[in-house]
């Protein structure tokens, strides 16, 4: 028996509280909802304008009791909402950038249901924090030009998915996705996860389907259309109890050589990776590459790669995120370090792993850090999410644990980590007590040093 609740207060917007809280972003999210899965039907019907045509059914539940849902968007013109095949009414707050359902009886906790979204337009405008990269984040477009096809993409971190996917779009609600791209015929649809489908028929408009069956968080969802090259290579022995993973890339049409050069070694990356963390966590891994200049993004299972940006150690860094970032997700965007730092960090052991001398790295590192300035490693505002602090002092204050406890315990502890969070969040404070009762006080105040000092700590040096 359930206890009555108030009347539900129709459509009225609710107050901040009834956000997620995040401390950077405190308009992300729904407190007490929780997505379960995202059934995303998206059709392209001309690659590389930016109009899209969708319906999404949200897989929900709650934590809370919920009179209303209140999902992030921006961008799209909802057209019709149903809650469980029927139609309720909704209304988007374009001011608050959320799209208010009312439900016809709150969403209890245990309870599930499914909420379908149909929607078409240009999808929204969301600035980039990162002002090294002055980009509208969300969902791209790349018009055609000469015999180049028309693409798109999604490059969303850390707030941009709300652009082309009504959704809770905070890293804390993650879901596992299936995707269905509706793309012309000659152009090919590729999503996060395996492809388990395509349909339609020869010569007519492709239905590529895709299944993301480990929980994401919405900003590492990667959609890719354009006139691509799938090229498959041996899976990698390397997932859960040795199971293989595949292994495919997607390159636009008349990719060059050198780009593509930075990506012959990933088999290789995934071994050496999965030496240190433990198994690689999803079914695939491959990239795919994108011309215009924009910053790589880790988008789970399929790389965002710009042209720009198709090196080696940047490819290894986003192979790295797929355990720490899509796997291992911050329950806050202040901990977006914890992403950064681990996925920096493998950048030195790769280079060890080839013979390269990873202190000489982590002292770059360091001098860069003094020369430029540093900050504590839990963000206070957006435009440090992505700055030399979170990349390098993240990635020092992971090289300094492993200078206080070995090497042999550093493995072992980064694998609990990895193995204790897997699908799940963190904060710093559990990095922090996984420390000390993993690797004791000399472990935890080596971390703790890195991550509080107002100061820039002295380089870690191995006895
Ligand atoms: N996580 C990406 C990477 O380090 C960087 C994303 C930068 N994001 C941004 N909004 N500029 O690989
Ligand atoms: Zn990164």
């Amino acid at each position: 028996m359930v206890p009555a609740l108030p009347p539900t207060p129709l459509l009225q917007p609710l107050p901040s509280t009834q956000n997620i809280g995040d401390s950077i972003f405190p308009k992300l999210g729904q407190a007490g909802l929780d997505v379960l899965n995202y059934d995303l039907a998206l059709t392209v019907a001309r690659p590389g304008t930016p109009q899209i045509q969708a319906e999404v059914t949200l897989l929900l539940t709650a934590t809370r009791p919920l009179p209303q849902i209140r999902l992030d968007v921006v961008g799209p013109t909802v057209s019709s909402v149903r809650w469980n095949g029927r139609a309720v009414p909704f209304r988007t707050d374009s001011n608050a950038q959320k799209l208010l359902v009312s439900l016809p009886a709150p969403l209890l906790p245990g309870v599930r249901g499914n909420l379908t979204v149909r929607y078409a337009g240009t999808p929204g405008t969301v600035r980039d924090p990162d002002f090294n990269f002055p980009v509208n984040l969300g969902w791209q477009s790349v018009p055609a030009e000469g015999a180049t096809a028309g693409a798109n993409f999604t490059l969303s971190e850390p707030n941009g998915t709300r652009t082309f996917l009504p959704s809770n779009d905070h890293p804390s609600d993650k879901a596992t996705f299936t995707t269905r791209i509706t793309v012309p015929v000659g152009f090919i649809g590729a999503a996060s996860g395996v492809q388990v489908a395509q349909t339609g028929v020869s010569g007519g408009p492709q239905t590529f389907v895709f299944s993301q069956a480990q929980p994401i968080p919405t900003y590492a969802l990667a959609i890719h259309v354009n006139k691509f090259e799938r090229v498959e290579s041996p899976a990698v022995p390397v997932g859960v109890g040795g199971s293989p993973v595949q292994r495919r890339d997607y390159f636009p049409l008349g990719t060059p050589q050198p780009t593509r050069d930075a990506y012959i070694r990933t088999a290789e990356m995934m071994r050496v990776l999965s030496d240190w963390f433990g198994p690689y966590p999803f079914s695939a891994y491959g990239v795919a590459v994108v011309t215009p200049p924009l910053p790589a993004l880790e988008t789970a299972t399929l790389s965002t790669m710009p042209v720009s940006s198709s090196r080696e150690p940047v490819a290894l860094h986003e192979l790295a995120h797929q355990w720490f970032g899509n796997d291992i997700s911050p329950a806050d965007w202040s901990d977006v370090w914890l992403n950064e730092g681990f996925a920096t960090y493998a950048e030195l052991l790769w280079a060890e792993a080839q013979g390269e001398d990873g202190q000489e790295m982590a002292a770059r590192w360091w001098n860069s850090l003094d020369r430029g300035g540093t900050r504590p490693l839990v963000a206070r505002r957006a435009e440090q999410l992505f700055d030399l602090s979170a990349y390098r002092r993240g990635a020092l204050a992971l090289h300094a644990l492993r200078v206080a406890i070995g090497d042999d315990s550093f493995r072992t502890f980064v694998q609990t980590y990895a193995a204790r969070y897997s699908g799940g969040t963190v904060r710093t404070a559990d990095l922090l007590a996984l420390a000390r009762t993993q690797t004791g006080s000399a472990g935890e105040a080596a971390l703790r040093l890195w991550i509080e000092s107002p100061t820039l700590p002295p380089l870690p040096v191995v006895p």
